[in-house]
């Protein structure tokens, strides 16, 4: 039979390529497959599956549909985000050197500062907003661009295709953490990145019940090296994770469309709030990165946002845990509306003076839109803002 899987459109391809029924039973949903090794018709001779750690159906099944969303040649699953984006640190050397951006996701920045330093590593923090700051951060050592689009947590944007081209020029490898845009509404390979990387656990899960991450390549060398490091250091998605994420990639398109609608009409809605000293929205044409977000984003601008409060890090704090709806917690990209102080939370791994230079402020809240209806979630940041004392 031909295969027409590469003239489907992106909804199709999310629910059947790699998603094949069970040749045995006829099952519509490919099982779960637990076992840890895998019987050899002779010793020696290696079938597709030997041993769970190098591969498993389960885990298979959902790096082939992720490949196929994001464009790239292959997918590999882990156990977590930063499970993903540190085997691609392991591609350095004692020496090298990594531009990063500057509002990349907390655990990266520790990462990067206090694990990847230690193998002597440097790491550089940069606006990658502003490529001629990019440049200026060059040494003859980069090895490696770092880059986040949406940024974490002001939702800065990075024009991703012009920050390639200048990491290639300079024979650096560039990495994105594509965790907020989704394959939905950016597909980094295509503009010219070697690896992207997701967070799972985040929208390609949405259902805030699984731990994982993935990297997804369009070059087939950078793969073999990337499966060579994943295979010997071992962080992979078990199957059950990966059985989840599947499922969570059937309805992507339509959660994250729909949760960016949202998160517009909220933003916009934040933005007329005289309570709210700024909004961080790339889908507002006042937002610094709007142009280059509605170059490279594909449908909507994400269903993260942020804002600023005029007040201080207590008004900050009693916000966060004034919503009803908006829950009190990390993580995001889920079918829940949460709410959180960077400062407090996800960001707290950040050295002070390094979060405050870079924007962080204490009086920072970050969103992340769910599903619940726009009026339900305008109300509870409205009562939210009028029960905090300004500060
Ligand atoms: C943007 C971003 N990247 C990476 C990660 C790390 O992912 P994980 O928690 O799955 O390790 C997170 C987690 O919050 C994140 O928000």
């Amino acid at each position: 039979m031909a295969d027409h899987s590469k003239n489907w459109g992106f909804r199709t391809r999310a629910v059947h390529v790699g998603q094949t029924n069970d040749p045995t039973t006829g099952a519509v949903v490919p099982p779960l497959h637990v076992a840890s090794t895998f019987v050899q018709h002779h010793a020696g001779e290696w079938r597709e599956f030997d041993y769970s750690r190098s591969g498993n159906p389960t885990r298979k099944a959902f790096e082939t549909t992720l490949a196929s969303l994001e464009a790239g040649c292959g997918a590999l699953a882990f156990a977590s985000g930063m499970a993903a984006t540190h085997c691609v640190t392991m591609l350095l050397e004692s020496g090298d050197h990594v531009v990063a951006g500057a509002d990349i996701y907390g655990g990266t920045y520790r990462l990067l500062h206090k694990i990847c330093s230690r193998a002597g590593i440097e790491v550089t923090l940069v606006d990658t907003t502003d490529l001629a700051k990019l440049e200026a951060a060059f040494t003859p050592r980069t090895k490696l661009v770092w880059l986040e689009s949406p940024g974490n947590p002001l939702m800065s944007i990075t024009d991703i295709r012009a920050c390639a081209e200048l990491a290639h020029r300079r024979g650096a490898l560039v990495g994105i953490d594509s965790t907020f845009a989704t394959p939905v509404l950016t597909r980094p390979l295509e503009l010219g990145v070697d690896v992207v990387m997701h967070s799972a656990t985040k929208y390609l899960g949405g259902h805030s019940d699984l731990l994982g991450g993935a990297l997804v390549v369009a070059d087939a060398d950078l793969f073999k090296r990337l499966y060579f490091t994943q295979n010997a250091t071992g962080a992979v998605m078990g199957p059950f994770e990966a059985f989840l994420a599947s499922r969570g990639l059937k309805t992507l398109e339509l959660r994250v469309r729909e949760q960016s609608r949202t998160a517009l009409e909220l933003a916009k809605f934040l933005a007329a709030d005289r309570r709210v000293a700024r909004v961080f929205y790339p889908g507002l044409p006042t937002h610094r990165g709007h142009e280059v977000a509605a170059k490279q984003m594909q449908g909507g601008f994400g269903a993260m946002l942020s804002f600023e409060l005029a007040g201080d890090f207590a008004q900050t704090k009693q916000v966060c845990e004034s919503t009803k709806l908006f829950q009190l917690a990390v993580s995001l990209g889920a079918v829940e509306s949460l709410i959180e102080q960077p400062a407090s939370m996800s960001h707290a791994s950040y050295d002070k003076a390094d979060r405050l230079k870079h924007g962080i402020t204490d009086g920072l809240i970050r969103l992340s839109v769910g599903l619940e209806n726009v009026d339900d979630l305008k109300r509870d940041l409205d009562e939210a803002l009028t029960a905090a004392p300004r500060g």
